[in-house]
């Protein structure tokens, strides 16, 4: 008879603990929730769509699929830069264009993309503290045009999470410009992936393993 009362004993102190351990679990999932509800997750992205390197003519950008993937997998919205610019034209040949750009230091106009919706005059970013900023790499750094949407928009206060595509020069300067653009920024380890890699499932995995 004791033996048997010492055995219910011992299970309601089991059962009760992993209760314990189940419920502390959840509150921080509710606390992580808490947290994404107080400061909004954004991702700024560029990419260029059309002829591009080692994988053709492409109706979607390698950076945009990227940034689609941190938006859908953190419930995060999404701002598309887009260039005023007409970037239309053979790799070559942006190449050389965006080349020059860099060289005379221009700041090509552009316009802005919420969630796939025109976005008139500013947009405010207050609500946002973790903002995901993506581009490809354009001559070892992001596109003037990025550089443009810097100069208009002071992250200084945010938490940054920089990522690139490229061809072989993974984060290149981009993220020593940002740090040079905004010093007062947080900045969180930054990811670079090939871009041919990105539609591969093997590329999607290293995508949600750096999100994680
Ligand atoms: C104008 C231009 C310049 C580029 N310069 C570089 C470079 O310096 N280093 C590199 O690794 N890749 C370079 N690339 C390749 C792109 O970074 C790569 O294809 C990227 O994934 C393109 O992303 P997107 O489709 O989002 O624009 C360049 C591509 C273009 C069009």
């Amino acid at each position: 008879m004791k033996i048997k009362s010492l055995l219910i004993s011992l299970l309601a102190i089991l059962t009760f603990s992993s209760c314990g351990a189940k419920q502390s679990e959840n509150n921080n999932d509710n606390d992580m929730n808490k947290n994404n509800n107080n400061s909004k997750t954004i991702v700024v992205f560029f990419s260029h769509a059309g002829d591009n390197y080692g994988v053709g003519n492409i109706k979607e950008g390698n950076t945009k699929i990227v940034a689609e993937i941190i938006s859908k997998k953190l419930d995060a919205d999404l701002l598309e830069i887009v260039c005023v610019k007409d970037y239309d034209m053979s790799y070559d040949a942006l190449c050389n264009l965006a080349k020059k750009e860099q060289q005379a230091g221009e700041l090509p106009g552009f316009t802005l993309l919420l969630n796939n919706s025109k976005v008139e005059g500013k947009i405010n970013l207050n609500a946002y503290n973790n903002i995901y900023i993506g581009g490809p790499v354009w001559w070892g750094t992001y596109p003037q045009v990025m550089f443009s949407f810097f100069k208009e928009y002071d992250l200084n206060v945010k938490t940054l999470h920089p990522f690139t595509t490229h061809e072989g020069s993974g984060l290149g300067n981009c993220v020593k410009d940002l740090e040079k653009t905004y010093p007062k920024a947080t900045f969180s380890k930054a990811f670079s992936i090939y871009g041919h890699e990105v539609r591969t499932e093997e590329g999607k995995i290293k995508i949600e393993d750096w999100i994680r």
